[in-house]
């Protein structure tokens, strides 16, 4: 039996994580995952513009996170072609894009009505195409870079009064495969990251402290995530420690998904 010895180089596997110097995008950054997030960047270095609808929430965020606020509506084609130029404007150049943005009217099929179908599409997955479309073109003409997007637990499985909604992130997990396959070429990858239940200050307020050990009990991991989870999650798929990571929609619910639905524990 003959060995060879391995003399193929060792990357600086540390620096991998860095993104010093790189410029990237934060849609959504003005709350939730989307400030965690822009700090997760910025803490490895990345220059960020912090965009989000509301003036007050861009501008507090690039503020702590020493990056350049920037107000549009992504959902429009005009407001995310705007973000872009302001984006290369502000740094010269583009290395990735973080798409945060996306919210659910939690309703029955039976109660869905046409407009709360187009509203769902609109906020969960519209902006993800047109940052696919004209985002990956920016990141192209600069060399490539990493496109994450945040999808949902919902988007992969079923729960009352999630149709809208979990039709569009399971659109999403689809469009981060088809932007993958047909931008990969170009040096861009494109991920995303699905959460589960996640503690933002939104759904903090809407479920309630008292109830929050309930909602923790089924997670193996025994807590509800944090947008910091998310965000570390999204830190990871943007930094060329993923640089071999494309077309995948990463699941980070605290091994929620991996419990067989079924009180064995009785048996
Ligand atoms: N919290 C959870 O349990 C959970 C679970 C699964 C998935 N998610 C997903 O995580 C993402 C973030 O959730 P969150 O609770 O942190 O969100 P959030 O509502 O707290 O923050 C979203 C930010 O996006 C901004 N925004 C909304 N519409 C915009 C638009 N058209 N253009 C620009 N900015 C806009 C908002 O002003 C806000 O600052 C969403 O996509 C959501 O579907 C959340």
């Amino acid at each position: 039996m003959t060995t060879t010895f391995d003399r193929s180089a060792v990357p600086d596997y540390a620096r991998l994580g860095s993104l010093e110097g790189r410029a990237f995008l934060v849609a959504g950054a003005g709350a939730g995952i989307g400030r965690q997030t822009a700090h997760a960047l910025a803490s490895a270095g990345a220059r960020v513009l912090c965009v989000d609808l509301v003036p007050e929430l861009a501008a507090a965020v690039a503020e702590e996170v020493g990056g350049v606020p920037h107000v549009a509506d992504m959902t429009e084609r005009a407001g995310v072609q705007g973000a872009l130029d302001a984006a290369v404007e502000a740094f010269g150049s583009l290395a990735g894009i973080v798409d945060i943005i996306g919210i659910a009217r939690f309703q029955y099929l039976a109660d869905t009505g046409d407009e709360d179908w187009a509203w769902a599409q609109k906020m969960n997955l519209t902006h993800a195409f047109l940052l696919a479309q004209l985002g990956a073109a920016t990141l192209a003409r600069y060399g490539g870079g990493s496109i994450v997007y945040i999808a949902s637990v919902s988007g992969m499985g079923a729960a009352q009064r999630h149709a809208a909604y979990g039709a569009a992130k399971a659109g999403m997990i689809s469009l981060v495969k088809s932007a993958a396959v047909e931008y990969g070429g170009q040096g861009v990858r494109v991920n995303a990251v699905a959460p589960g239940v996640i503690w933002t200050p939104r759904i903090g307020a809407a479920v309630g402290e008292e109830r929050r050990a309930a909602w923790s009990e089924p997670t193996p991991l025994g807590r509800l995530g944090e947008p910091r989870d998310i965000a570390a999650a999204a830190l990871f798929l943007a930094s060329d420690l993923s640089g071999y990571v494309t077309g995948q929609t990463l699941l980070v619910d605290g091994g929620l998904q991996c419990r067989f639905p079924y009180p064995v524990e009785q048996l």
